[in-house]
């Protein structure tokens, strides 16, 4: 199965720039490449910070560029996301029973679990007790089916030492509701605007660049957030029961492509 795996689309008003960058047009270009290239995946998935400041005309801007994107998308919030705005342009949005933007569906390949880690005004990620109670019955109701899980704030460190203070406040909550699982197959997750793979607690996870802006890649500077106008990329992710790829595409690069 084949599917795309976008992140922080980070968009402001039409027209306007964010940190010398348009990516309201960066989010048109990944649209038509996706097009392009990946009309036969199955659907995307936007893990959060789909709006740089929550604002309703990035929300409405939004919908329309990703109308015509040929495939299903999911959408999910992040820490700049403001979900009553969101749900203004998206009330076709689905719910859980507290009102989160947090939601399941089923594949070819397993359970896709979608949670919801926005906390109003603060830049970290919340599990709170309706949001983990919610988790739990998700992953006990997919039974052995395998599970993979998407949140914005991924639940572990990185080496980033401000986007480390902002990640998900409660890991241990997070690990504990996995704890006894084998069929966690991998953990998606946005926020860190940087290429990332590896594993946590056993659980193999990826993220990768935003749509928008970067984050530079140092381990000195705290307190602030280092930019950088590194790239912008979407992920292609191909899986099925006996394995997950998961591809990195520069959809800017200009770089020619020849035969070896
Ligand atoms: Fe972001």
């Amino acid at each position: 199965m084949k599917f795309i795996h976008v992140t922080d689309t980070h968009l402001v008003e039409p027209g306007a720039r964010l940190y010398e960058l348009d990516p309201l047009e960066r989010l048109a270009q990944c649209i038509a490449d996706i097009n392009r290239n990946h009309a036969d995946a199955e659907f995307a998935i936007v893990t959060g910070d789909l709006a740089h400041a929550g604002k309703l005309p990035a929300y409405r801007a939004l919908k329309a560029a990703f109308s015509k994107l040929r495939l299903k998308t999911h959408f999910m919030l992040g820490n700049h996301d403001n979900r009553r705005n969101y749900l203004a342009v998206f009330p076709e949005s689905p719910l859980d029973a507290n009102g989160f933007v947090q939601f399941s569906f089923d594949t070819a390949i397993g359970r896709f679990v979608c949670l919801d880690t926005n906390e109003p005004d603060v830049p970290w990620g919340i599990l709170c007790d309706a949001r983990l109670a919610w988790l739990k019955t998700e992953l006990s109701r997919a039974g052995e089916m395998p599970v993979y899980l998407f949140m914005h704030h991924p639940p572990f460190a990185v080496g980033l030492r401000r986007m480390d203070e902002v990640a998900l406040q409660q890991p241990e909550r997070f690990a504990a509701a996995l704890a006894g699982r084998r069929n966690i197959r991998h953990l998606f997750f946005g926020h860190l605007h940087r290429p990332i793979g590896g594993s946590w607690r056993g659980i193999p996870i990826t993220t990768m660049r935003a749509t928008s802006h970067q984050v530079a890649l140092d381990f000195v500077i705290e307190g602030v957030v280092p930019g950088s106008h590194e790239p912008p990329a979407y992920a292609v992710v191909l899986a099925d029961s006996d394995q997950t790829v998961v591809h990195f595409h520069d959809f800017l690069d200009k770089t020619n492509t020849f035969m070896l």
